[in-house]
């Protein structure tokens, strides 16, 4: 396994956070701080601020994902928006399983099947969350948890789609606590990950996936989490909000 071949990504996830003019004024500050990153930047942000990113982000390194989409392509489902529209406007990533989806919007993971699978066909990318809840980790189930999303999450995913496919691997007690899980545990779950992934898909295509860690990573502890073997990237909530932050943690990203 070769850390080498994989493009590492550092992904914001604003979450519900910022007005348009608050988000217009944290990409002008970003892009100037991120424009020379040996890395993939992705911002994920709410679909109000789609439009605001695109046309800030145009002709930088700084690609815009949103925080979800429904698996339909139309239709009467109030309140969401389809990969399609996503598409359409430019949208490049799509971030699919948070855990906040999970926990408050009954998102399961044959839901997270449906948006990968439409997502996919849209033409999108998608940035997968996996993780474990701290009850499961007590209990020693962190692996089968991981494995059994990633699994029903990739359902009807070809080899060829994995390409479009970042895997984050988010426990859910480390997300927005402040607890970050230690560098070795993140890469023992990432490396574990991508195992499930090379069972699938074979050693080849695991190898060139590129498996984020999520939760309380920041500043200050980005570059140990991302020296490590498995961890090519990362998912950040709270830090991306900062544009120092997430730039620090970019920049750690390309080393
Ligand atoms: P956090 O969030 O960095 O604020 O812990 C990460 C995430 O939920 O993606």
């Amino acid at each position: 396994m070769n850390k080498a071949v994989r493009n590492a990504v550092i992904a914001g996830n604003w979450k519900m956070n910022k007005t348009r003019p608050e988000a217009k004024a944290l990409i002008e500050e970003l892009k100037p701080l991120v424009k020379d990153a040996d890395c993939g930047v992705v911002i994920c942000v709410p679909y109000t601020n789609l439009e605001t990113a695109l046309e800030l982000t145009k002709g930088s390194n700084i690609k815009v994902g949103a925080e979800n989409c429904h698996w339909a392509k139309s239709g009467a489902f109030t309140g969401e928006i389809s990969a399609d529209m996503l598409a359409e406007m430019g949208v490049e990533y799509v971030v699919i399983g948070h855990s906040e989806r999970r926990q408050y919007f009954g998102e399961t993971d044959v839901t997270v099947n449906k948006r990968v699978r439409a997502a996919l066909d849209a033409g999108l990318k998608v940035i997968l969350c996996v993780g474990e809840l701290l009850e499961q980790r007590e209990q020693g189930i962190t692996e089968e948890i991981c494995a059994m999303q990633t699994k029903v999450a990739l359902l009807g995913v070809s080899e060829d789609e994995l390409k479009n496919i970042i895997i984050a691997y988010e426990p859910v007690w480390a997300i927005g606590t402040g607890k970050t899980a230690t560098a070795d545990q993140a890469n023992e779950v990432n490396g574990y990950i991508r195992s499930v992934v090379a069972k699938l898909y074979g050693e080849k295509a695991a190898e060139a996936l590129t498996i984020q860690y999520g939760g309380s990573m920041n500043a200050g502890n980005a570059e140990e989490l991302l020296s490590k073997e498995h961890v090519d990237g990362g998912l950040i909530g709270g830090a991306s909000l900062k544009a120092p932050d997430f730039a620090t943690i970019v920049a750690a990203a390309s080393k």
